[in-house]
């Protein structure tokens, strides 16, 4: 009877792909889930090899809260479980994970600038910084121009080492995770010269973002950029390919989508403004591919439908085509950059949606790659105040309002996810009290959730962050770090940058072979060990 309990668990596993619907989710249930999972980790080798591409995900203010939520509303909307918190993310899959303590040099809350520096460039920097050390204050362009300040990322050093390189968001790519990959500025918002003459800085002295993509190092020799933000690379006499009524924002005259395309091989290049282009670019080909797809940044997930905007996946897909024909391998950054903007709104499910798609970029990143030589790191670059909070019942709306233990000292009800801050409406503005919220639409993908203090734009939180990775390598990762440790261990298992050095010394490192096992053998055993662990 155990025995054939097994085949019916290891058939919805392996025949469904982890579908759990329709399973009694009784006590048996649970310990066997445990031994299960407790034997394939005691299975699962650590890699030692040297990792030959770097995927690096990042998912802009994904805190853990909304990693939590997101799994859940996947469960509940996507997947249709039957109760929703048994669902799993892909990055969950992932068989090492660590914290990241997100605080930079001058700010107890990091900003998206500060904190690329460190998770990219191994130090801590500067709020509103991006890619230059502590001696930089912000918004100094002298201290921008002096190159001993530069903090070079892992793109730069992944490229240095012989490796194609890319960077993928959906947000500008002159936004600050993106910026992170190629870029030295003093001022975040230094993505044209109209925004350093305006912070009364010289703008022929810096260079603002776009310029140092499209015509210094390392942006130059990236092979692969997608993302958005085309008015920043347009001067203001020219109108946007897609949007007659749109305007470039440069002051200087340039058209940076020319000089990229003017300074590539036009038999081995592409420039791309929208997801059929995107779709139809010969990836055999092509080397270099710049991808700009809206004036601004894309639209949220929900808003692609009739747009011809690529998905992150679409993103992924081609990048990944293109970057893995190099022998010396690739590193890709590739951002989720619009659960941050959806936060910031108080739109709840917004980000928890953007957190999805982000998932399934990070679930074809691993498709297309293998274990044995791809080290893949998600992380956040810092966390939000969004609260998942109440006792709700197993299976309960996580967009709803609580259903259990309701009782609140002003008898109103709440909702499950709720905002510390923001421009989510609290207060009634005609009782002066909380708002009763118990007929609000809170299933409207764009629904503002109630947040206690009144702002704007919501705030970031200064709560630490997950690392998921998995690779070689990746064991390294376990554990609470700072987050400017987490591009010393890619250049450690990379062997590049200041990491190259050490590779002699990896531990079993014996070039391409090296220690971990043989993977059909360790499946076989797995499969064996549960079979006779129940009949014994
Ligand atoms: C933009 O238009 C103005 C007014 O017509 C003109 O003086 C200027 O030269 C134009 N700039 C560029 C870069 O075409
Ligand atoms: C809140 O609103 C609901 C529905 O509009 C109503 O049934 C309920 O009585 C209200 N609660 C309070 C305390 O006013
Ligand atoms: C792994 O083990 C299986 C079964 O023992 C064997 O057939 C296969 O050749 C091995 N593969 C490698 C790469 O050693
Ligand atoms: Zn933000």
């Amino acid at each position: 009877m155990l025995i054939s309990k097994w085949y019916f668990f290891l058939g919805f596993l392996f025949i469904t792909g982890n579908r759990v619907f329709a399973v009694t989710e009784d006590s048996e249930y649970w310990t066997q889930d445990a031994q299960t999972r407790l034997l394939q980790r005691i299975a699962t080798p650590l890699i030692e090899t040297k990792a030959k591409n770097i995927l690096f995900y990042l998912g802009d203010g994904m805190s853990l809260p909304t990693i939590s939520a997101a799994r859940i509303l996947k469960g509940q909307k996507v997947d249709k479980y039957e109760f929703g918190e048994e669902a799993e993310l892909h990055m969950e899959s992932f068989p090492f994970t660590g914290t990241s303590k997100t605080f930079c040099f001058d700010a107890q809350v990091a900003d998206s600038a500060c904190s690329v520096t460190s998770y990219l460039g191994g130090t801590k920097a500067n709020y509103g910084t991006i890619g230059l050390t502590t001696a930089v204050q912000r918004k100094s362009c002298p201290g921008q121009a002096d190159t001993k300040n530069h903090v070079a990322s892992l793109l730069s050093l992944a490229q240095a080492a012989g490796k194609s390189t890319g960077v993928i968001t959906t947000t500008r790519i002159t936004d600050a995770s993106p910026a992170g990959t190629y870029g030295h500025v003093a001022e975040r918002d230094w993505e044209n010269d109209a925004a350093i003459r305006r912070d009364n800085q010289d703008p022929e002295l810096c260079d603002d973002l776009p310029e140092q993509l499209i015509l210094r190092e390392p942006g130059r020799n990236i092979n692969v950029i997608l993302g958005a933000g085309r008015k920043n690379f347009l001067h203001q006499n020219q109108t946007d390919p897609e949007y007659p009524n749109v305007r470039g924002e440069r002051t200087d005259g340039k058209d940076l989508i020319q000089e990229w395309k003017a300074s590539k091989n036009p038999t081995n290049s592409k420039y791309v403004n929208t997801k059929d282009e995107l779709l139809a670019v010969d990836t055999l080909t092509t080397d270099f591919l710049l991808g700009l797809f809206e004036p601004d940044d894309r639209g949220y997930v929900d808003q692609l439908e009739g747009k011809n905007d690529p998905s992150l996946e679409d993103m992924v897909q081609v990048g990944i085509q293109i970057l893995k024909k190099n022998p010396n391998g690739f590193f890709l950054f590739v951002e989720g950059g619009l659960i941050d903007n959806a936060h910031h709104g108080n739109m709840a499910q917004r980000a928890l949606f953007e957190t999805i798609e982000f998932d399934q970029a990070i679930k074809l990143g691993d498709e297309l790659t293998n274990d044995d030589d791809t080290l893949i790191v998600v992380t956040a670059d810092h966390a939000h105040v969004m609260s998942f909070s109440g006792h709700a019942s197993r299976g309960h709306s996580i967009l709803e309002v609580t259903d259990q233990f309701v009782e609140t000292l002003d008898d109103l009800p709440y909702l499950t996810l709720s905002y510390a801050n923001g421009p989510g409406p609290w207060v009634d503005p005609e009782t002066g009290k909380r708002r009763n919220v118990t007929s609000d639409d809170f299933h409207a993908i764009d629904y503002k959730v109630a947040a206690a203090v009144p702002r704007r734009s919501e705030t970031h939180g200064g709560d630490d962050v997950l690392i998921y990775a998995k690779g070689p390598f990746a064991h390294l990762l376990s554990g609470t770090h700072q987050q400017s440790y987490i591009p010393h261990v890619v250049w450690y298992a990379a062997c590049i940058g200041p990491g190259a050095k050490h590779c002699d010394n990896h531990p079993g490192f014996d070039g391409a072979h090296g220690v971990h096992m043989n993977k059909s053998l360790s499946l076989m055993s797995i499969l064996f060990i549960i079979f006779f662990s129940r009949v014994i």
